[in-house]
């Protein structure tokens, strides 16, 4: 639970930042929070750049990202070796994102999700385990590039 978690989102996603950070303070998590934090115009890749900077650089271990679909977070932690961040909408998916993909960013399309659905998301992203193994070898090729 002292683990710090990095939060953040576009204005597309501001309200679902706020409501996931009080949920999740109450549960004793211990965030961080990237911004933004209003519903102002702000162009995503100026929140995500340090969130995932900062996931990259092992200075944090896990990261909770939005914008409206999902997509443009996501593309923008994706640029960062280290950063495997999963685009997920379901319980499913999002238990298969850590067991298989280890990810260390959930991206969540708040426009498409309920705010009860996705404070569940975020409660199996941050307990499920890595099963590693053939996986292992998987992610450890998704950098090397041809
Ligand atoms: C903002 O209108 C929207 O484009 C953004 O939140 C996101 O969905 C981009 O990928």
């Amino acid at each position: 639970m002292n683990t710090i978690i990095a939060i953040g989102s576009d204005h597309a996603g501001s309200q679902l930042k706020e409501y996931l950070l009080k949920e999740l303070k109450i549960k004793g998590y211990n965030l961080k929070n990237f911004g933004t934090d209003s519903e102002e115009s702000v162009d995503y890749p100026d929140i995500i750049h340090p969130l995932a900077s900062a996931v990259d650089k092992g200075e944090i271990s896990r990261g909770i990202i939005m914008c409206g679909t999902g997509n443009g977070v996501s593309m923008v932690a994706n640029k960062y070796p280290n950063v495997r961040a999963a685009l997920c909408w379901n319980e499913d998916i999002t238990r298969l994102a850590r067991q298989h993909n280890d990810a260390n960013i959930l991206a969540l399309p708040a426009r498409f999700i309920s705010k009860e659905l996705a404070l569940s998301l975020v409660e199996i992203f941050l307990s499920t385990p890595f099963e590693g193994g053939r996986h292992e070898r998987r992610i450890q090729k998704i950098s090397k590039k041809l």
